[in-house]
């Protein structure tokens, strides 16, 4: 609850500031998502109905009111990147997790999602791993840091 008031307290109880209110929060969540009673203590922080906290979230794809993996990768499958064999490093994922778009490993570590440009086309294909992002990628790489990942979880 602490962390919950610190991170309200940081912005004007302000309707301009909602989207980076969730997007703090969501970052705040181990599992990387916003609950109801998240939406519930930012809608009455900002005083605005929780349909509008909802619709919002409903409407970022990078928000989320679902639980996702520890880790959430997110593969780029825009242009550049899909020239420069993005599906390799996709199926090379879908192939090391087991799961595939949208979806979160059985053990909840990794969630896998396709997204769209990461900003880093000229080093593409690129995919990122919560706030890092990882470029150049081939699946020979993809592997090893899929086994780094789960070698520090063991
Ligand atoms: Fe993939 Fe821009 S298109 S990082």
């Amino acid at each position: 609850m602490n962390q919950i008031k610190e991170i309200l307290n940081k912005y004007p109880k302000e309707e301009e500031y909602l989207i980076e209110i969730l997007l703090e929060f969501q970052a705040s969540k181990k599992n990387h998502y916003i609950s109801s009673e998240d939406v519930s203590v930012i809608s009455k922080y900002l005083n605005i109905p929780e349909s509008q906290v909802c619709s919002v979230i409903s409407f970022y794809t990078m928000l989320s009111m679902s639980p996702k993996g520890k880790y959430v990768i997110q593969v780029c499958h825009d242009v550049p990147c899909f020239v420069n064999s993005a599906n390799n490093i996709y199926d090379k994922l879908v192939e090391e997790l087991g799961v595939e778009d949208g979806e979160t490993t059985e053990d909840k570590l990794f969630t896998l999602e396709i997204t769209e440009c990461l900003g880093r086309c000229n080093e593409s294909p690129v995919m990122r791993v919560n706030d890092k992002v990882f470029v150049n990628l081939t699946p020979a790489k993809v592997e090893k840091i899929i086994n780094d990942l789960r070698g520090e979880n063991k």
